[in-house]
């Protein structure tokens, strides 16, 4: 244990010996330079040179867009021309009333969850949800119960017992399984039990659904989803989120949710960085790089036989799970040596170890193919 820790509390000190014990301790990772598999710039958006000189002219044509920095929340003197701009671009993007820009998606969770679930209400949410929908609940004062991940019916026997308004919590695109839920259903049973269903769209923004809207929008009666979220660190290659829902929503969000109320503002630069990359999702060129990507990598792992560590997810997040105790960081260990940037997941992060891929438009077939070579022989060996 490093002797730095010697300061601290007695029971911080036990928390993180257990993390040592349980082989779990978190530390910032070395700068090494590799093929990226583990980024969530599943576009390559975050290094375009081209999304880089747009931003800076939408942030200098604007007036009062000058500024390096927003000066004060949005409800002082941070709102702008710009933001406005966006939240107005946006929200017609992907056919919603209203939205609202929040400074990330962990803000927007935060704020969202905190503020709209009242006293006496429920909240039902799938136990792979991601943190900062369970903080947000934590600081809810509504009663909150976990259903089983993608499983309708221990949901619908949860519905039958709730009480007050319910709330109900999934994601699009699971972070750490690469996995979609049945919206549709999701929809019937929000409606049957007269619930509003909450949609956080993080991994999908720009990735999944028609022209990359998020799967919110292929789903049949799409208004019947109460709220969405749309994060810009991943595919957009940005940062900061926005809600999307009726503008009665909104209206509450700005009253209500202390992440927006009480912090400053997404700088200009930002803002602009959020329009360019959307102008060029239009395009569609690096989604289609994506899908044929994603086709090739679903195909080598047939090739490599790879099948039995692998689920048949058709979306840019792979996971590879462990058959065996150390297998993760065997894989692992092969892949870094062999120039691969590639995470290895953990509990508590994720409930079991796992390799979690993430393929982008700009990785080449080569590398793909070498990537799923290198899994194989070190299965193997
Ligand atoms: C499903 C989901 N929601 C929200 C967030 C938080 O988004 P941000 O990184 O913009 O804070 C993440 C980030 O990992 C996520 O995976």
């Amino acid at each position: 244990m490093s002797y730095l820790w010697c300061m601290l509390p007695e029971k911080l000190r036990k928390k993180l010996a257990k993390r040592i014990a349980d082989d779990q301790l978190r530390s910032l990772p070395a700068q090494t330079p590799g093929i990226d598999f583990y980024s969530n710039d599943y576009l390559g958006f975050a290094r375009s040179e081209r999304i880089r000189r747009a931003a800076e002219r939408y942030a200098k044509r604007r007036a009062g867009s000058n500024l390096n920095g927003a000066t004060g929340s949005r409800l002082i003197s941070g709102h702008s021309p710009l933001a406005a701009q966006v939240e107005k671009r946006l929200t017609s993007h992907h056919g919603a009333e209203a939205g609202l820009l929040f400074n990330s998606g962990y803000d927007a969770n935060l704020g969202l969850f905190s503020a709209v679930p009242q006293r006496g209400d429920t909240i039902l949410y799938d136990a792979l949800i991601h943190a900062s929908i369970r903080d947000g609940i934590r600081l809810s004062l509504a009663r909150s119960a976990k259903f089983k991940h993608d499983d309708y019916r221990d949901l619908e026997s949860k519905l039958k017992r709730a009480t007050g308004h319910v709330y109900i919590a999934v994601e699009s695109l699971y972070s750490m399984d690469g996995d979609s839920p049945d919206l549709n259903r999701l929809v019937d049973l929000t409606e049957r039990y007269r619930a509003s269903l909450i949609v956080d769209e993080a991994h999908a923004t720009g990735v999944l659904g028609k022209k990359g809207m998020g799967l919110v929008q292929d789903v049949e009666r799409s208004d019947a989803v109460f709220a969405r979220i749309h994060t810009f660190g991943k595919a957009i290659g940005a940062h900061g989120a926005i809600v999307l829902g009726t503008q009665g929503l909104v209206d509450f969000l700005l009253n209500f949710a202390h992440p927006f109320i009480y912090s400053t503002a997404l700088p200009p630069h930002s803002l602009g960085t959020i329009l360019a990359a959307y102008d060029e999702l239009v395009t569609g060129l690096e989604r289609a790089e994506l899908v044929r990507n994603i086709d090739c990598f679903r195909k080598g792992v047939q090739q490599f036989e790879l099948e039995a560590h692998s689920k048949n997810n058709r979306t840019p997040i792979q996971i590879f799970e462990a058959q065996y105790p150390n297998s993760c960081r065997v894989v692992a260990e092969a892949l870094a040596k062999s120039g691969f940037l590639i995470k290895r997941i953990q509990p508590p992060t994720a409930a079991r170890e796992r390799l979690r891929i993430c393929l982008h438009s700009f990785n080449s077939e080569a590398e793909i193919e070498a990537l799923l070579q290198t899994i194989s022989q070190a299965c193997r060996s």
